[in-house]
């Protein structure tokens, strides 16, 4: 939790929430943080000394100066994101240290990456929910064309994870060879019970004696809860195959992600993109060797400013990381005093658990008409004159909109508001107040 002189502290780091509008002259109020998060003045200044400073290559590329430093605050990076999600550092062949980070472009790719590479085969089912995000629903998609299946799981009425309908399909569905579920949703900020899953998962193994993978997006948790996949002493341990990471939603430069994965399983998948650094040896006259993880999945230059600010976005993250969670459901609870009768009196519909505690920062809700209605256009007009930033649409959660979407509202408009820890309580209330006067 942080009291409103914290906030207030906390927000000089962030140059993008001191502006005005000159056409208003009002502050900004920026609600739309599943999408991207602001970023702290120190993840520009990492940023800005890459770029004016040692605006080199890495990865081993040239031996002098200015790649060393590139070299080291890569890498230093690359311990950051293991140490934030408690995974220690593997060996590489040499007996160094090797972290099992993989930095990609976002998410998206590090789910892609896993379903090119991990080498499922024809007749083999990946089950994900039907609230999963595009990004981990189309390259399953791309699977059914080589000949797979995608089995979706419905979840409950009201949007929480159907575990005994999880139970029942892994029991009866010998074919499933991967899971591949979201921690916490975007569409509505519900976080699913991971420990329960996994387990699901592990004893389902053990019991038709075979392997099932367990493929985690976390572009929606990794901003918000504590996590350890790499400890089983330690509370809170999730036995992950795979962790697929948003940097842009962690406080990070924007077009960065990583991918964990166990280290016994990288050693395993074949490269994704092929090029350079991704080669241990290669000529004329013969094919290529490709080098160890984390080289081998990270083809051509990296975005070495990017990656060297989410080392300093990481470090941010973590100081606050314990008490964001607190905060943020304290902010939520505002929101959802204001706008729950509206829901209760049918004139909203607030999607997930009435209990704002199980929908994190996010409140999503289903406007009573379409954008072209009376009521949204005075919404957009109230919103521009606050300076209020949200979302409407789908949010890349089609499977969820096209199998429920009719069954609420005839016709309707999502509407997604996602604080973060750097929103303020009269922010809350001003947008609260600006919808409850819309719609009631
Ligand atoms: C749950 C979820 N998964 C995946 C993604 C895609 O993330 P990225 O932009 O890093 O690819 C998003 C983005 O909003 C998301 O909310």
């Amino acid at each position: 939790m942080f009291t409103q002189p914290e906030i207030k502290e906390l927000r000089k780091d962030f140059p993008a929430l001191n502006q005005i509008n000159p056409k208003n002259g009002k502050p900004p109020i920026y609600l739309d943080n599943s999408c991207m998060t602001m970023k702290p003045l120190v993840v520009a200044e990492a940023e800005w000394d890459y770029n004016t400073k040692y605006p080199a290559c890495g990865g081993h590329r040239g031996s002098y100066w200015f790649a060393e430093i590139v070299h080291e605050k890569v890498e230093a990076t690359r311990s950051a994101i293991a140490n934030l999600i408690k995974v220690p550092a593997a060996k590489s062949s040499e007996g160094k240290p090797l972290f099992p980070i993989i930095f990609t472009r976002n998410a998206t790719e590090g789910l892609n990456l896993v379903a090119a590479t991990l080498g499922l085969m024809p007749g083999e089912t990946v089950l994900i929910t039907d609230k999963e995000h595009n990004s981990n629903l189309c390259p399953w998609q791309e699977f059914e064309k080589r000949g797979g299946k995608v089995s979706i799981l419905s979840t409950k009425a009201d949007n929480t994870f159907d575990m005994p309908g999880f139970k029942a399909l892994l029991a009866k569905d010998k074919t499933i060879k991967l899971v591949s579920v979201n921690h916490s949703s975007n569409l509505d900020g519900v976080t699913n019970p991971l420990q329960p899953i996994i387990k699901a998962v592990r004893d389902t193994e053990k019991k038709q004696a075979r392997n099932i993978f367990v493929t985690i997006d976390g572009a929606q948790s990794l901003p918000h809860l504590t996590l350890n996949l790499g400890d089983p002493e330690s509370p809170g341990y999730l036995d992950v195959d795979f962790y697929a990471g948003s940097i842009h939603k962690m406080l990070g430069p924007s077009g960065l992600g990583f991918l964990y994965g166990k280290p016994e399983l990288l050693d395993c998948l074949p490269p994704y993109m092929v090029g350079g650094s991704t080669i241990y040896e290669t000529s004329a006259y013969h094919r290529p060797v490709y080098a160890e993880w984390p080289a081998r999945f990270e083809a051509g230059l990296q975005n070495y400013g990017g990656i060297i600010g989410a080392g300093a976005a990481v470090k941010y993250l973590s100081r606050l990381l314990p008490r964001i969670k607190a905060y943020e459901n304290h902010l939520n609870g505002i929101l959802s005093d204001v706008l729950m009768p509206l829901h209760e009196a049918g004139k909203i519909r607030i999607l997930g658990p009435a209990d704002a505690l199980q929908r994190g920062g996010v409140l999503t809700f289903l406007a009573p008409e379409r954008q072209e209605g009376e009521r949204m256009r005075v919404l957009r007009e109230k919103s521009w004159q606050h300076n209020l930033m949200y979302r409407t649409g789908h949010f890349c959660v089609d499977v969820w909109f096209s199998t429920r979407q009719d069954k609420l509202f005839p016709s309707y408009t999502p509407v997604r508001l996602s604080a973060y820890f750097y929103n303020t309580e009269a922010e809350i209330e001003t947008a609260a107040k600006v919808i409850q006067r819309i719609f009631a």
